[in-house]
């Protein structure tokens, strides 16, 4: 089989990147090696920067974040026992960000896919990717028994953390970085109203980090901070929602709803930068190439900004004849990663509490928790890169 880009993982990078790309002519096949129930299965990010809803619109799927979406203007965050308010919206001349599950994203854009009736092979088996330091790569995979191969112009490496692409660079050629936190989250997923459909709290308490979230005005999605070494069969529904309640105010805590939990699951927290994320014809893009802590909602977020940086240096290369921006994809998508990870550690240094940073580390936190819902400076701040920074196309 020839394709002109063959795209590894569907998940959010690997299915807008294939969407993207077939709007502008360019033909693409995903290999994903799961089924697509269980891609859909994964209950992940909800938190939608304007950047993402307007890439899901230009791929032709942004229908139903328009019509379920919920636009948030601002956040909150609560500590000593008081909810502060963060204008969003007014911070940052009228930006915002929208409430949207990734599951639904994922499924609007598998849907798209389907009814155009591209290829998404899915159970795809030892994926291998080959040659991708000359002009014609080429990948492997089984199916059904059998082996197969695609020969192809680029391969785009979207297979998450987890995947192949990074693996197959060799060694030397990329340079790790990474943060391991402390602490894990413990989230749960219920039918109950959200008690703060408006605006995402988070809560920094001297129990631990809290945060109150949702997916839509129906199902909430609510997260506590658990120690590394905690397991989910510690948690059952009556303890998880006793602890959220003892880390909120109690406005807030008399006001939630709770209920039985559709999805429980404890997350380490790690950041991790994989630099460059070109290697000749082969681009990583999402959480393939990076990871950041949940706080601040940046991962799928960063994972459409990667892809649209990727699709636009494709469609220029195919249709200007000119490789400009794919020889630049990797600095100018790392300039962008690095500020999210940067935001992603400091708001999760702010929130939480460490196991480690009792005395004049907490201080220092209470201190700037105080200093940033008084300083316009360091609320603006965070608004601007609540709601993203700008994609930078060239
Ligand atoms: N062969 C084929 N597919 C693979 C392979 C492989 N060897 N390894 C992994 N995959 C698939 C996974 O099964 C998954 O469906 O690649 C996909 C990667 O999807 P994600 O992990 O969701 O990564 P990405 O698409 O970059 O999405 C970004 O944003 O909210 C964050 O971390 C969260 O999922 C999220 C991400
Ligand atoms: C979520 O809704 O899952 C969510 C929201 C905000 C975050 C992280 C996760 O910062």
């Amino acid at each position: 089989m020839r394709t002109q880009v063959a795209i590894i993982g569907a998940g959010p990078s690997g299915l807008l990147l294939a969407q993207l790309l077939h709007k502008a002519g360019i033909d693409n096949v995903i290999l994903e090696r799961q089924s697509g129930d269980y891609v859909l299965g994964r209950i992940r990010a909800g938190i939608l920067e304007q950047g993402t809803v307007d890439l899901l619109h230009e791929a032709g799927v942004g229908r139903h974040v328009a019509a379920d979406g919920i636009v948030h203007h601002r956040i909150e965050l609560a500590f000593a026992g008081v909810r502060h308010p963060i204008d969003v919206h007014g911070l940052t001349g009228g930006k915002v960000v929208t409430a949207y599950g990734q599951t639904e994203m994922t499924r609007d854009l598998m849907t798209a896919r389907a009814a155009e009736g591209r290829l998404t092979v899915y159970q795809a088996g030892n994926v291998s990717l080959h040659d991708f330091d000359g002009n014609q790569p080429r990948v492997r995979y089984d199916k059904d028994g059998q082996s197969h191969e695609i020969v192809c112009d680029f391969i785009a490496g979207c297979d998450g953390f987890h995947g192949v692409s990074r693996a197959s660079v060799p060694q030397g050629a990329v340079t790790e970085y990474e943060k391991i936190y402390p602490f894990g989250w413990l989230g749960v997923l219920a039918d109950t109203p959200p008690v703060s459909p408006h605006a995402v709290v988070y809560g920094n308490s001297e129990r631990g980090f809290s945060l109150c979230s949702m997916r839509s005005l129906a199902r909430s999605r609510y997260y506590v901070q658990v120690p590394l070494d905690d397991k989910v069969e510690n948690w059952s529904d009556q303890r998880f929602w006793d602890e959220l309640r003892r880390r909120l105010d109690a406005e807030l805590a008399q006001r939630i709803v709770t209920g039985p939990s559709i999805e429980k699951s404890i997350a380490p927290l790690r950041s991790f930068v994989a630099e460059p994320m070109r290697f000749g014809r082969l681009f990583l893009a999402g959480d393939a190439a990076h990871i950041v802590p949940p706080t601040g909602a940046k991962g799928l977020n960063l994972a459409a900004s990667d892809v649209k940086y990727l699709s636009t240096s494709l469609i220029e290369h195919y249709q200007d004849h000119s490789d400009a921006g794919l020889d630049t994809y990797s600095q100018r998508t790392l300039r962008r990663v690095w500020k999210a990870a940067r935001f992603s550690w400091w708001l999760t240094s702010l929130m939480h509490r460490f196991p480690d940073t009792a005395g004049f580390g907490q201080r220092v936190q209470e201190a700037e928790l105080d200093y940033l819902v008084h300083s316009n400076a360091l609320s603006t701040s965070l608004a601007e890169n609540y709601v993203g920074l700008p994609f930078e196309l060239h």
